[in-house]
């Protein structure tokens, strides 16, 4: 593939995502205080972005929701509620609640799961 068609490529997946999700403008999260917020409320003790702990791997994460235009109400949901989380060994517990009440630091960090690319699995 030539560099240009690369590059052309690029530019069209960049558009493409724009298209897909207008109100996420990538440029608009802010990666730094998504993983400052993370580390703060304990998320990476069972989470990481690449692979699987006893939670999916982030990646995972925005690959399932990739296109569902409901995935951010869900997620925050998810990490406000203390809603059920179920572990692989079966048992189920409240999901952690994330140490913020800043309704935009908290969309932040949804938002920047969401933005992660590709996604562990097949
Ligand atoms: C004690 C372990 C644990 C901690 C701490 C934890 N999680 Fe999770 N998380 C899980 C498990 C287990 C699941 C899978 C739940 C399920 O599928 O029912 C999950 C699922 C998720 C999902 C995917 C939900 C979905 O609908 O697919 C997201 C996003 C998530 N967690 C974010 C976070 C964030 C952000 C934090 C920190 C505030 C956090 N988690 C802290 C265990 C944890």
């Amino acid at each position: 593939m030539s560099t240009i068609a690369h590059k052309r490529h690029a530019l069209s997946l960049l558009v493409a995502t724009a298209l897909l999700a207008p109100s996420l403008p990538a440029s608009a999260v802010d990666a730094d205080a998504a993983q400052v917020l993370a580390r703060q409320s304990g998320c990476f003790k069972c989470h990481a972005v690449d692979r699987k702990k006893d939670g999916p791997a982030w990646r995972d994460v925005a690959a399932k929701y990739a296109g569902d235009a409901g995935a951010e109400a869900k997620l925050i949901h998810h990490i406000t509620s203390g809603e059920k989380a179920k572990f692989d060994d079966g048992h189920e517990e409240e999901h952690k609640i994330v140490k913020s009440n800043d309704a935009a630091q908290i969309k932040n960090l949804i938002d920047w799961i969401l933005s992660l690319p590709g996604g562990a699995k097949p």
